[in-house]
C-alpha cells in the first residue's frame, strides 16, 4: 500500500525546507502545490496565468483547479509508492478530494505532521527567504544561508525572492491560512493522524523530529 504524508503549517513554517529533506531520505515524491503553480507560472501555461492573480494577492487558487492539478501529479510514476504532500490540502474540500483520490489509488494519509511556528516569527522568515530558480531549494539569509551569496549550494542556480513574500501579501496569506487551512488541524486530529512539531527549533532538530514520525509510519 502506498504511503502518503500531509505536511501542515502556516506560510513560512518550514514545510518546503523539511519536505525536500524528508522526501529524499524516505525515497518518496515531494508534491508541493505551490511549486507546481510556480512551475506553471514560469512555463507561462494557462494554469500558471490563472493562478498568478490569486498568488499575487495571497489568496488560494480555486479548489477545482488545484485538485485537478494535484490529482494529475499524484498519478505520475514517481508517486507509485506514495508522496509527501506540502501545501495540499489547504481547505476542507481539498482534504475530502484527497481522501477520495487516495482510496481510488489504494492508500491513505498515515501521518499529518503540523509544523507549529508562532505568527510573529513567520514574517521574519519569509522576508529573509531566498529560493533557487532550478528546483526551489530554500535558504534564509540569516538561518540557512547559501555557501556563496545568490547561488544554490545544490545546483548552482540563481537565488531569487518570491513576489508573494512582500510584507503585505504575507499578512494576507497568514489570514487566509487561519481562516481556511487551520480547520484542517481539527480534521486530521480527529482522524488520529496529526502530530505536532515545534517549528521554532533549528532546521536539523525539526528534521530529526519529523523523521522519527515519518520513519515510524513507513516501517
Ligand atoms: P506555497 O508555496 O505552498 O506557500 P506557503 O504554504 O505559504 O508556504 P511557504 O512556501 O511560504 O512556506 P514553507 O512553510 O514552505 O516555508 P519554507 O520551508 O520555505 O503557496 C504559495 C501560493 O500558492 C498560495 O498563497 C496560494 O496562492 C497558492 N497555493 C498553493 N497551494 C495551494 C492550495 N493547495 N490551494 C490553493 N492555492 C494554493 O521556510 C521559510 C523560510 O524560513 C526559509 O527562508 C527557510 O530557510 C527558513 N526556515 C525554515 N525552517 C526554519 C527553522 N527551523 N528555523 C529558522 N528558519 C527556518
Amino acid at each position: 500500500m502506498a504511503t502518503y504524508f500531509v505536511l501542515l503549517g502556516p506560510p513560512g513554517a518550514g514545510k518546503g525546507t523539511q519536505a525536500k529533506l524528508a522526501a529524499e531520505r524516505l525515497g518518496l515524491a515531494h508534491v508541493s502545490s505551490g511549486d507546481l503553480f510556480r512551475e506553471n507560472l514560469s512555463a507561462k501555461t494557462e494554469l500558471g496565468m490563472l493562478a498568478k492573480g490569486f498568488m499575487d494577492r495571497g489568496e488560494l487558487v480555486p479548489d477545482d483547479v488545484t485538485i485537478a492539478m494535484v490529482r494529475d501529479r499524484l498519478q505520475r510514476p514517481d508517486c507509485k509508492n506514495g508522496a509527501l504532500l506540502d501545501g495540499f490540502p489547504r481547505t476542507p474540500a481539498q482534504a475530502e478530494a484527497l481522501e477520495a483520490m487516495l482510496s481510488e489509488f489504494g492508500g491513505n494519509v498515515s501521518v499529518a505532521p503540523y509544523i507549529n511556528v508562532p505568527m510573529d516569527v513567520l514574517i521574519e522568515r519569509l522576508s529573509g527567504r531566498w529560493s533557487c530558480r532550478a528546483a526551489g531549494h530554500v535558504y534564509h539569509e540569516k538561518y540557512n544561508p547559501p555557501k556563496v551569496a545568490g547561488k544554490c549550494d545544490m545546483d548552482g542556480s540563481e537565488l531569487y525572492q518570491r513576489d508573494d513574500d512582500k510584507a503585505e501579501t504575507v499578512r494576507r496569506r497568514i489570514e487566509v491560512y487561519l481562516n481556511q487551512t487551520a480547520p484542517l488541524l481539527v480534521h486530521y486530529r480527529q482522524k488520529g493522524a496529526l502530530v505536532e512539531i515545534d517549528g521554532t527549533l533549528p532546521i536539523d532538530d525539526v528534521s530529526r523530529e519529523l523523521m522519527q514520525h515519518l520513519g515510524a509510519a513507513q516501517s
